[in-house]
C-alpha cells in the first residue's frame, strides 16, 4: 500500500511529536525533512554541493537539533537548487511500500501535492517560541525566551516570503492548531484523520 501523509507548518509547531506518533501508531515510515536542510546548513562550504552528495551519516549528526542549526537551514533552504537536489529522495521516500509521514514546510504543496492526508499544523509564535525554549532547558537554557522569540520569526518570516515553496498550507490540508491542545490531544486528532483516510473507509 501507499499511502502518505504530509504535515508541514512553523518552527515548533508540534509536526515532529505528531509526525512520530503517527508513524508509529500506523507503521508508517517518518522523514524529519527538516534534517535534510539541517544538514546541509550545518556542513558549510557550497550547500548546493552538499545538497547534492547529503548521505545518512550527515542526517545522524547530533549537532543538528541547535536553534544556530535551524537557522542555518532556513538559510540555505531559499536556494532553489538546494530544494530541487533534495526533491527526489523525498518523493522517493513517500511513495515507498507501507505507508509515510513526512514532516516539513512544502509537503502537502510542493513535495507530495497528492498525499493521502495533509495537516497544516500551527500556534503563535509565543507558544512555538515557549516550547522551544523549554526544549532548550527553559531558565538553564543559553538563551533567554525573548531570544529565541525573535529567533522564531525571523525564520518563519524567510520560511513564508521566500520565492520557492514558501511555508503556506495546500489548499486541501486540514489545519490543526495545537496552541491550547496537549500533545496527546493533537496525536489524537492527526490518527483519527489518517485513520478515516485509509482504503476502506470510503472518506
Ligand atoms: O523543527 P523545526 O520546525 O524548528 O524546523 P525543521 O522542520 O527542522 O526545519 C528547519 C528549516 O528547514 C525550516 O525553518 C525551513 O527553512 C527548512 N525546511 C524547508 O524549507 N522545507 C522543509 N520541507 C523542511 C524544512
Amino acid at each position: 500500500m501507499q499511502f502518505t501523509v504530509a504535515i508541514d507548518g512553523p518552527a515548533a509547531a508540534g509536526k515532529g511529536t505528531i509526525s512520530r506518533a503517527v508513524a508509529l501508531r500506523f507503521g508508517f515510515r517518518h522523514l524529519d525533512t527538516g534534517a535534510l536542510y539541517r544538514a546541509v546548513g550545518v556542513m558549510g562550504g557550497d550547500p548546493v554541493a552538499a545538497a547534492r552528495a547529503l548521505t545518512p551519516e550527515d542526517l545522524a549528526r547530533d549537532d543538528l537539533r541547535t536553534l544556530e542549526a535551524g537557522q542555518a537551514a532556513s538559510r540555505v533552504a531559499v536556494i532553489p537548487e538546494v530544494r530541487a537536489a533534495l526533491l527526489e529522495f523525498q518523493r522517493r521516500f513517500a511513495r515507498r511500500e507501507g505507508g509515510a509521514v513526512l514532516d516539513g514546510r512544502d509537503i502537502g504543496t510542493v513535495i507530495c501535492p497528492a498525499a493521502e492526508v495533509k495537516l497544516f499544523v500551527t500556534a503563535s509564535p509565543e507558544v512555538r517560541a515557549r516550547r522551544r525554549w523549554l526544549e532548550l532547558g527553559g531558565e538553564a537554557a543559553a538563551k533567554p525566551y525573548d531570544a529565541v522569540l525573535a529567533e522564531v520569526r525571523e525564520r518563519d518570516g524567510r520560511d513564508m516570503n521566500r520565492a520557492d515553496a514558501p511555508l503556506k498550507p495546500a489548499a486541501d490540508a486540514v489545519l490543526l492548531d495545537t496552541g491550547d491542545l496537549s500533545a496527546d490531544a493533537a496525536i489524537a486528532r492527526a490518527c483519527d484523520l489518517v485513520a478515516s483516510r485509509l482504503p476502506g473507509k470510503g472518506a
